[in-house]
């Protein structure tokens, strides 16, 4: 039996395949539960701390959502200005107060790092939304969640991530959970927004097959999942360099049906120009129904770090 009680989630590559396979199958559990009730009571009495020091739609509400469906109440904020630190309160002050009135602890923060920082003070679990350029191991998992349930499984797909693979946390976490399936990996990157090359290194020392190109159009052909991502303008430190790298990519309808009708396309969110909006109701499509996976998955992850299943 996989114990996941009083665990962190901090890291992609945190998890063995079994553990992911796990967590999918309770998400899965999840979904068909709620299928059947719109909300259950397997978290009654618990409180999660949604602790969001950086701007979040999808993350936070997804998590505050799947803790209401679960049964249990939610606290926390937003943005950093209506915390204390603000106030000039340290991380660590704050999860150790925080820590004080909850059960468990989801945050996003902008220091790659800090939920490992976070889950050195906390004695409740802590689950990363996001440190930074870092992480984000709950995206990864919903990702997967959405390959698996788009493709009947997820073996065999050839994936394509295109984009800002630098600074993307979502990629970073995700090639931590792809690398122990059965997957060709193609990165679709510009030059200097390339996944780090100690990564690629690593995937392909641990026996990932990895192609690097700059042709998106060739990487499609090839691919049966399309990963687009955000340029994450707000890690730049050069305006300027940001203007010339946004734009470098933009899927269209077109050329969706002209190279690879039966491509999954998946995207994080927010979108800002890569994905024309032409292309939302092709079948292939799925990032908004990925957005949803996201309770489902958090709801997993919420019930299983605090030993409720
Ligand atoms: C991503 C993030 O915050 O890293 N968004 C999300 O959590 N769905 C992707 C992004 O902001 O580009």
């Amino acid at each position: 039996m996989l114990d996941f009680k009083g665990k962190d989630i901090l890291d992609g590559a945190q998890f063995t395949r079994e553990e992911i396979e796990h967590i999918l199958d309770v998400a899965e559990d999840m979904r068909e539960r709620l299928e059947k009730n719109r909300s259950l009571n397997i978290m009654e009495g618990y409180v999660l701390g949604a602790l969001f020091f950086e701007p979040s739609t999808r993350t936070r509400l997804s998590f505050e959502t799947a803790m209401h469906r679960l049964g249990g109440s939610v606290v926390g904020f937003a943005s950093a200005g209506t915390s204390s630190s603000a106030k000039g309160e340290s991380l660590a002050d704050t999860i150790r107060n925080v820590d004080q009135y909850v059960d468990v602890i989801a945050m996003r923060h902008p220091q790659i790092g800090s939920a490992r920082i976070a889950a050195e003070v906390a004695e409740s679990p802590v689950i990363n939304g996001g440190d930074g350029a870092g992480q984000h191991p709950t995206q990864a998992l919903l990702d997967l969640f959405t390959i698996r349930s788009e493709r009947g499984q997820v073996d065999g797909n050839t994936i394509t991530l295109c984009g800002d693979l630098k600074y993307g946390r979502t990629v970073h976490a995700g090639v931590e959970l792809y690398k122990h399936y059965d997957c060709k990996l193609i990165f679709v990157a510009p030059d200097a927004l390339k996944m780090p090359p100690e990564i690629t290194a690593r995937l392909r020392d641990q026996g990932v097959e990895v192609e690097e190109t700059t042709d998106l159009e060739a990487a499609m052909a090839e691919a049966n999942v399309l990963y687009m991502t955000r340029i994450q303008k707000e890690r730049f430190e050069d305006p300027a360099e940001y203007k010339r790298l946004k734009g470098s990519y933009i899927l269209t309808r077109e050329m969706v049906e002209r190279i690879n009708p039966n491509l999954t396309i998946l995207h994080p969110l927010p979108r800002v120009d890569e994905i024309t909006t032409d292309v939302d109701d092709l079948p292939g499509a799925a990032y908004f129904r990925q957005a949803r996976n996201g309770v489902y998955v958090r709801m997993a992850l919420i019930a299983l770090v605090t030993g409720r299943m």
